[in-house]
Formats: structure tokens, C-alpha cells, sequence
């Protein structure tokens, strides 16, 4: 039996030039230098000890890249190295970031080359789970493990017996247990994007919690496929999920159902574990075909504490608020894919045929246009409230994410959670709004990597 079908049965079952860096942030001369983040090769023991380690690229050589964790308001500092053999860049995703330090080649930063390094040095304004990522060929790049969490402590944390990240991901393997090529093919980028065959949690097929009974955990989702939504409930405790992509929510809500986690989205949960472990406490992914465990709680202790009910509440981060009846409106319409597909759009400064755009690997577009566009989808100056109606006329999901910034999703015409990443599904409208207050120029992109490769970006500036 070849390997993919065990996998199927096994899981899916059960130097920055002076000049780019902010004024705030300029070094002293007596400042140690910053730590380094080396982008490398390495291996990580992804399926059983039969296979071998599968080769990856991660930071630090490993998948997920070592835990950034800071307290709220602090300074980050990493030299990010080069040791691949091709270029790439760092992205601090859903970190409120001054522009320089977004990781965008091209845009904000010159491409980190082989062998050549780069400093960030940023501050974290907002406490929560965020993360980091490449941000050159992604659909490749973070498919191959280049990611790691970014955690920015609250000044005041919540009373939890432990606070732990898990990093949700899928691979795709070929039979050897080896990544499997063909990254940014056609279709996978007209569909659903590129889709693994075996799913991990922090990189472990079969993870598991060590635990005591009734202890309270601080779980931290993140998302890290780059194109797989996941679907994620709990079997056997009780919680809240009380922030969504890093931002405090006001009212947590009960953790019963399943929190969707589209590709970049973050969830933290709160979670109460039960007193025996007659439950088989765990969490779960929902995927088409049934219920998979991707978590296990193992009971080892007994209960340090009484049972708790009441929710965690964090403190609000600080977001300007919104000005609706001023705000600038802007409509995003997004088309193309497959079973609907272009029938031509605007590439490189002039309309071309549907032939003509998948010949350059074009099968998607943001308001006819499709890849990055000369002209930005809008100026605005600082301050400015936008209001922005994503409009997905495709038949799939996408998952769209704003650089520099977060937004409210608009909920009955009300501004619901803040968010930096949402989720459309096939021929849904959403509107999103936010205080465009970061200035500089930032992109606006589908998070299933493998569509913003073929078209689905654009950009916007703040001035
Ligand atoms: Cu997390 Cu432009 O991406
Ligand atoms: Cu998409």
C-alpha cells in the first residue's frame, strides 16, 4: 500500500540600508546587536520514524520557526540571513508595522538575496497571536515550512494555567514522505489552491497536550496552510474564543461550535479542561469526510483548581475609531477560477485575453485587473475612514488579507470583530472597514498563496 493511502487513512481521518529604517527605531551606539533569523534548510520528523525526516526550509532550519515572544509596545529586532538558495523576504503578518518593515519585495524592501541579510527592527503595537512568514514566492516559500508565531503578551495576562501556540498546517508528501513539487501549478492556483494530504499540528501528525484535569489553557490557533480552511471544534471541554486574528474580542464567544480558521487566521481560545479523561478531550478538524483529531489532551495531574466558568475578557487593543458617514467607498470585485473563469482582464497595462493571461499563469482578477496593478485601488489620506465591499463572484472561498492595518468586518451593516484576514465564500459580499492611519503604500491580497500568485493582489496607499 503506497504511503499516501496510510497518510489518507492515518490523518486525514481520524542589511536594511540606514535610510529604511523608522526614526523612532534608529539604533543607539550602544545597542547589542539584533539576534539572527536564518531562513536555511533542515529537516523535521513530519511522519513516522518508518520514513526518515522529510526535508523543508524553515526558519532556524526548523517548521514551525522558533517562538517570537515580546511584551506588548516592545521592540523587535531580527536579522533575518539568507542561507537559501534563492531570495526571500520576512512579513510580520497582522502586525500594525511601520512600512519599512513589512516584508513586501518589490514594494517595501528590496528582495533579502542568498547569502545576504536583512534587519528588521519594528515595534508591536497590539497585544495577541500573530505570526511570520515569506513573503517571496509564498505559495512555495511558507508551503515549505517558512513560517514561525509572533506572540505579543498583554501587560496584565490572563489567569491560565499555560499558554501554548499550535500551529495548524497541511503538507503536501509525495510517497518517499518528501515534499511533493510542482508549487504554483495551474491548477491547483484556478482551484482551491494547493491543498496537503497530511495535516499537522506544530509540525506533529500526532500531537498531544500534557495536562492537569480542570487545568485552563490559552490555545493559540494559527492557520499557516496556504490554502486549507480549517474547521476547528473541541470534543470533551468547555471554552471561549477571545480574540480572532490577535484582536481581543469584546464578548467572547462559547467555544460549542466550530471556529472557521481561513489560511493566515488566528483564533485564542480559552479552554477548560474536564476533571477525567473519560472524555478523550481534544481538538478537532471538521473536513468533508468526518471529524479528525488534531489535538489530544493527556490528563497527567490532578486538579490544581476548582472548575472555572466565567470567560476571559482581554483588554481592547487600541483602534482608531470608525467614521462610517465619511468614510471613502471602494467596491473590490473579485473574479475568475475555475467553472467561472475571465474572459480577459487587465495585465501589465493592457486588456488580454483569457489565453493570453494563463499563458503568464494570470486565472484570477481583482476588479478586472489581474496581478499587480500600476496604480493603486486607492490613495487615502491619513485618517481617512474606508469602507471596502469584497465581492467574491467566484465559486471558491478566499481568504483576504490587509497589510498594515486591521478591520472590522461589517455585520449588518454594524462594524463586527477586527480582523486583518476575511473569509468570502463562493458569491459572498462583505464589507470591511477601518481608519486608513499607517502610511505607505501596502497590498491588499488573497491569502490562498497559490491565487495571489495568479492575479489575486493588489495594492493601496496611505499618504
Ligand atoms: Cu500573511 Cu501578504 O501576507
Ligand atoms: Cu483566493
Amino acid at each position: 500500500m503506497g504511503l499516501m493511502m496510510k497518510l489518507t487513512r492515518r490523518r486525514l481521518l481520524a542589511t536594511a540600508s540606514a535610510s529604511m529604517v523608522p526614526r523612532s527605531v534608529f539604533a543607539s551606539p550602544d545597542m547589542p546587536p539584533p539576534r539572527t533569523l536564518t531562513a536555511s534548510e533542515g529537516q523535521v520528523q513530519l511522519v513516522t520514524k518508518d520514513y526518515g525526516p522529510t526535508p523543508i526550509w524553515g526558519f532556524d532550519g526548523q517548521v514551525p520557526g522558533p517562538e517570537i515572544r515580546v511584551p506588548q509596545g516592545a521592540r523587535v529586532r531580527r536579522q533575518v540571513v539568507n542561507a537559501l538558495k534563492e531570495p526571500t523576504s520576512v512579513h510580520w503578518h497582522g502586525i500594525r508595522i511601520a512600512n519599512a518593515m513589512d516584508g513586501v519585495p518589490g514594494m517595501t524592501q528590496d528582495l533579502i538575496q542568498p547569502a545576504a541579510h536583512f534587519d528588521y527592527d519594528f515595534v508591536a503595537p497590539d497585544a495577541g497571536t500573530y505570526w511570520y512568514h515569506s513573503h517571496n514566492r509564498s505559495w512555495e516559500q511558507t508551503a515549505r515550512g517558512l513560517y514561525g508565531p509572533l506572540i505579543i503578551e498583554e501587560p496584565v495576562p490572563p489567569d491560565v494555567d499555560d499558554d501554548l501556540v499550535l500551529t495548524l498546517d497541511d503538507w503536501r508528501l509525495a510517497p518517499d514522505a518528501t515534499i511533493a513539487g510542482g508549487f504554483g501549478n495551474l491548477m491547483d492556483a484556478s482551484h482551491g489552491g494547493r491543498i496537503g494530504n497530511f495535516v499537522t499540528v506544530n509540525s506533529d501528525p500526532d500531537h498531544a497536550i500534557g495536562t492537569a484535569a480542570h487545568a485552563r489553557l490559552r490555545l493559540r490557533l494559527i492557520n499557516t496552510a496556504t490554502a486549507r480552511i480549517f474547521q476547528v471544534g473541541g470534543r470533551g471541554i468547555t471554552g471561549h474564543v477571545i480574540a480572532l486574528d490577535g484582536m481581543p474580542l469584546a464578548e467572547p464567544a462559547a467555544f460549542d461550535g466550530f471556529v472557521t480558521l481561513a489560511p493566515a487566521q488566528r483564533a485564542d481560545l480559552v479552554v477548560d479542561l474536564p476533571a477525567t479523561a473519560d472524555a478523550e478531550p481534544a481538538l478537532i478538524s471538521r473536513e468533508r469526510d468526518g471529524d479528525y483529531i488534531l489535538t489530544r489532551f493527556l490528563l497527567t495531574g490532578t486538579a490544581r483548581r476548582a472548575p472555572q466558568q466565567s470567560p476571559v475578557i482581554l483588554p481592547p487593543n487600541r483602534v482608531a475609531p470608525l467614521d462610517l458617514d465619511g468614510a471613502m467607498r471602494v467596491t473590490l470585485s473579485m473574479d475568475g477560477g475555475a467553472m467561472v473563469g475571465l474572459t480577459g482582464a487587465t495585465a501589465d497595462g493592457r486588456q488580454q485575453s483569457m489565453r493570453e493571461l494563463a499563458g503568464q499563469g494570470l486565472v484570477w482578477a481583482l476588479n478586472n485587473h489581474a496581478g499587480m496593478p500600476d496604480a493603486p485601488l486607492f490613495l487615502a489620506e491619513r485618517g481617512r475612514t474606508m469602507r471596502i465591499t469584497l465581492r467574491n463572484q467566484t465559486r471558491f472561498p478566499h481568504g483576504i488579507h490587509l497589510h498594515g492595518h486591521h478591520f472590522h468586518e461589517m455585520i449588518n451593516g454594524r462594524p463586527g470583530p477586527l480582523r486583518d484576514t476575511t473569509l468570502l465564500q463562493p458569491r459572498e459580499t462583505r464589507d470591511i472597514a477601518f481608519v486608513a492611519d499607517n502610511p505607505g503604500k501596502w497590498l491588499l491580497h488573497c491569502h490562498m498563496l497559490d491565487h495571489q500568485a495568479a492575479g489575486m493582489k493588489t495594492w493601496f496607499e496611505v499618504a
